[in-house]
């Protein structure tokens, strides 16, 4: 039987977000908010672990996937209600049982992880997450008494204006005794005017069986963050990016702005680089040590070498080895890869191309389905013309071949090593290695290093 197992409330409609997507799939620093405790309960080797669902089930289990069971709470009858939904799969299956909210990403671990510990070292009926706020959120009070146990929670609605003055807030967070939660859940009863379930009441009924309740009591309400509406999640995410920020300065790495530097969850950045302001990084991106990031970059599921500079770009889902200086208001997109020491300046655009080491392209081009070889130099404004109106062709050009500016490379095409192509060519046909071609459509001039026919005319 496992220690502890782990229920987390995800039922509620979300109403107020007023949005298509439900509550909880909406993103905290680009992870889906009921991810976080799904994440925090895993961390915590919470077993089985059984997210209580109801509106949007379908689109929830869709993105959740098979790492949580699911229980269904048909209708939205309050928190003991939606616990309650878990019984049948939790019963006789732990120790203790973990109750965490779906709508709740800013809990931390370390906090579960005391909240935890005090139940299994105290075994009471109940231990039950507090928090000391002057605002009280709307949540319900916890009541002491005299010797400073916890009597009851105490729903604002109905509270005496001297059970409103308390300002230990109950979190909506609790380890349970499985066997006792499982035992005496049934038991609550519909509480008027909404005839709600609450999940709270179970404290009365630990009291009532002469069991302690022990409390774990937080400072920091920022944890506690619920998300009703969007500007509790704007709230929410401010704090989740607080704390990636600060984590990532702890790690070595240089925020100019931790304010406008937005940084997903699960990001990687090496030591010694340097973040400016205004920058995103997203998803899965892996930056190495020593680079410079922004002002004005967005970074997208993307791998950074060491010692890359990237002004003001954007970049999504690439490869970027070291030395690599992008920018400012260049365009990386999926399946770019860029070897060592490529340059690739003002609005340029590579997607699905790999650039060798070494190439330059510094202003004003597209590369597209394309392999360049090392030490090649791409000149303005040239163009892949990879699309012919029904497929994506390739362009393959080789090693310290210079490709003029203005040059249209209509696909497929390739390019020899050290080919030179003229400015402004359209080229069309195949470029024997070392060969000069220019020109509208380009054609051989010369083999590199013959003489040149000053009569000869273009084939
Ligand atoms: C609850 C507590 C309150 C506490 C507050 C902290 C009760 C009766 N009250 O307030 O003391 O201060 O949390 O946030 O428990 N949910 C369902 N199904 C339901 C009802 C709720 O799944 O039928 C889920 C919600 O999606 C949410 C969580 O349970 O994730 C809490 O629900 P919410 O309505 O926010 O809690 P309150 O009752 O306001
Ligand atoms: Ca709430």
């Amino acid at each position: 039987m496992a220690e502890v197992a782990a229920v987390i409330l995800a039922a509620g409609q979300g109403t107020r977000m007023r949005s298509s997507l439900p509550k909880v799939l909406h993103p905290v620093a680009g992870v889906p908010m009921v991810l976080w405790p799904i994440r925090n309960a895993q961390a915590l080797g919470a077993s089985p672990i059984v997210l209580v669902v109801g509106v949007g089930a379908e689109a929830v289990e869709q993105t959740v996937g098979d790492q949580v069971f699911y229980a269904q709470q048909a209708e939205r009858l309050g928190t003991g209600h939606a616990a309650l939904q878990a019984r049948e799969q939790l019963l006789g299956r732990s120790d203790a049982v973990l109750v965490l909210y779906g709508d709740m990403p800013n809990l931390t671990l370390e906090t579960l992880q005391r909240l935890v510990a005090t139940h299994l070292e105290k075994h009471p009926a109940i231990t039950l997450l507090s928090v000391l706020a002057d605002d009280s959120m709307g949540f319900g009070r916890v009541v002491r008494d005299g010797q400073g146990h916890a009597r009851a929670i105490v729903e604002e609605a109905v509270a005496t204006p001297e059970v409103l003055a308390l300002r230990e807030l109950n979190c909506g967070i609790y380890c349970f005794d499985a066997a006792w939660l499982w035992k005496r859940l049934p038991d609550v009863t519909p509480t008027p005017p909404k005839n709600e379930y609450y999940l709270t009441d179970m404290v009365g009924l630990a009291v009532a069986d002469g069991l302690p309740v022990e409390v774990v009591t937080i400072r920091d309400v920022s944890e506690v963050q619920g998300v009703n509406t969007r500007a509790h999640l704007a709230r929410s995410e401010r704090i989740m990016r607080a704390r990636i920020c600060e984590q990532l300065m702890v790690s070595g790495v240089t925020l100019i702005d931790p304010a406008t530097t937005y940084v997903d969850a699960g990001v990687q950045v090496g030591q010694d680089t340097v973040i400016q302001p205004n920058t995103h990084l997203r998803g899965q991106t892996v930056i190495g040590a020593r680079c410079v990031i922004g002002p004005n970059s967005i970074i997208d599921n993307a791998r950074i070498g060491v010692n890359c500079e990237i002004v003001a770009s954007v970049l999504e889902g690439e490869l970027v080895e070291e030395d690599v200086h992008i920018g400012p208001f260049a365009h990386l997109r999926p399946g770019a890869h860029l070897a060592k020491g490529v340059h690739m300046g003002n609005f340029g655009e590579v997607k699905n191309a790999h650039l060798g080491e070494g190439v330059k392209m510094g202003h004003m081009s597209y590369i597209g389905d394309a392999e360049v070889g090392a030490g090649t130099n791409i000149g303005a404004g040239t163009v892949t013309c990879n699309y012919d109106g029904a497929q994506k062709q390739r362009t393959v050009i080789g090693e310290n071949a210079f490709i003029g500016s203005g040059t249209m490379l209509v696909a497929p095409v390739t390019v020899g090593a050290k080919a030179v192509v003229g400015a402004g060519s359209v080229v069309t046909r195949n470029v024997p290695a070392e060969t000069l071609v220019y020109g509208v459509p380009a054609r051989a001039q010369r083999k590199l290093g013959e003489v040149e026919d000053e009569d000869h005319c273009p084939t």
